[in-house]
């Protein structure tokens, strides 16, 4: 006897559910300051979606990652804070040679790369953008601060390093050296006068800064330091970032950070007439770093600027920042 005739079961196909489109936190332009936007959600998924990546239209990117150091990027712990511990030393540099690899993707030819990073992985970035990106390295800079974690079995970590890549055509990258000048040692602790007559194309006494970092307020943001933003852990100070926006974008440039933590990139950026685009882990930091990024910058931008960072008192007669 043939099996009998299975009765075809009604169904009716449904389509996948469309995965919901990813928060973002606006702020429009208004009175000459460009818009910005933060979209939550893991930088890996958000940025190959972002317009701005797509067209290849970043000319560029800040990146201050997490560390995989333990660190509490959201302290009110609202459930969807980056778990800053969980992976093993290969899956760190998985992750880290992903997100590079996005933000790579996103670069106009010539736009600038730069990355915040310790010790721990500055040495295996530094290879991958080379090696396998093909990036121009053009800076390795250190952020020196005073402050480190005190220990006595090995010497006190006082840096970070600020690594400064250019995708493609180095020709191409934007460099402005005027708006960062500091005033130089020569003027600041001995008065020189050769520095007054250089012909050297940069103003008299002053210079382009060395590639070590540090001086009135670029110690980390911590205790009551009037930048600091409550409930985030490594916040980095705005003269840092304005040295970057300055020296490596234009007014009116696109310029995106996949890590806006408490949002510095993005508020300095768009004080200085930037466009500014972000993504960030968590909501809660999200939300607030666009209400810093409406607010702008802590400390009036340019307060720095042309000061001395000579750690020598002056000698014969000269004053540390005499014009
Ligand atoms: C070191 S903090 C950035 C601090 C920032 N430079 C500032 O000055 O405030 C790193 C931030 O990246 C976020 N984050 C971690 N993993 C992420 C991911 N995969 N995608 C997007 N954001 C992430 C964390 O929530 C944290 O806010």
């Amino acid at each position: 006897m043939p099996p009998p005739t299975a009765t075809a079961k009604k169904t009716t196909k449904r389509a996948p559910k469309p995965a919901p489109a990813p928060e973002v936190f606006k702020a429009a332009a208004s009175k000459g300051k460009p818009a910005a936007r933060i979209v939550v959600g893991d930088c890996r998924e958000i940025l190959p979606t972002l317009p701005e990546v797509k067209k290849q239209q970043l000319d560029l990117v800040f990146a201050d990652p997490p560390f995989n150091w333990a660190r509490d990027y959201d302290r009110d712990r609202t459930g969807e804070a980056w778990d800053d511990s969980a992976m093993t030393e290969q899956e760190y540099l998985g992750f880290t040679y992903d997100w590079i690899d996005a933000c790579h993707a996103g670069l106009r030819d010539g736009g600038a790369l730069w990355i915040n990073i310790p010790d721990d992985w500055a040495a295996e970035i530094v290879v991958h953008c080379k090696r396998d990106l093909k990036m121009t390295m053009v800076n390795w800079c250190v952020w020196h601060y005073r402050f480190g974690q005190n220990t006595k079995s090995r010497f006190i970590n006082s840096k970070v390093h600020a690594l400064y890549f250019v995708k493609g055509n180095a020709g191409k990258r934007t460099w402005n050296a005027d708006p960062i000048l500091e005033t130089s040692d020569r003027r600041a602790i001995y008065a020189d006068a050769r520095t007054e007559t250089k012909r050297d194309g940069v103003p008299p006494g002053l210079r382009v800064p060395m590639d070590v970092w540090y001086g009135k307020y670029w110690g980390r943001i911590q205790g009551n330091n009037k930048e600091r933003r409550h409930k985030h852990d490594n916040q980095l100070p705005e003269v840092y970032l304005e040295r970057v926006v300055l020296a490596c974008s234009n007014a009116g440039d696109t310029v995106l950070d996949p890590f806006t933590g408490t949002g510095t990139t993005g508020v300095v950026a768009r004080a200085l007439g930037r466009k500014y685009v972000g993504t960030e882990y968590a909501r809660l930091n999200a939300e607030r770093a666009l209400q810093r990024i409406k607010a702008g910058p802590v400390r009036e931008l340019g307060t720095s600027r042309g000061m001395s960072t000579a750690i020598h008192a002056p000698r014969r007669g000269s004053s540390p920042n005499a014009p």
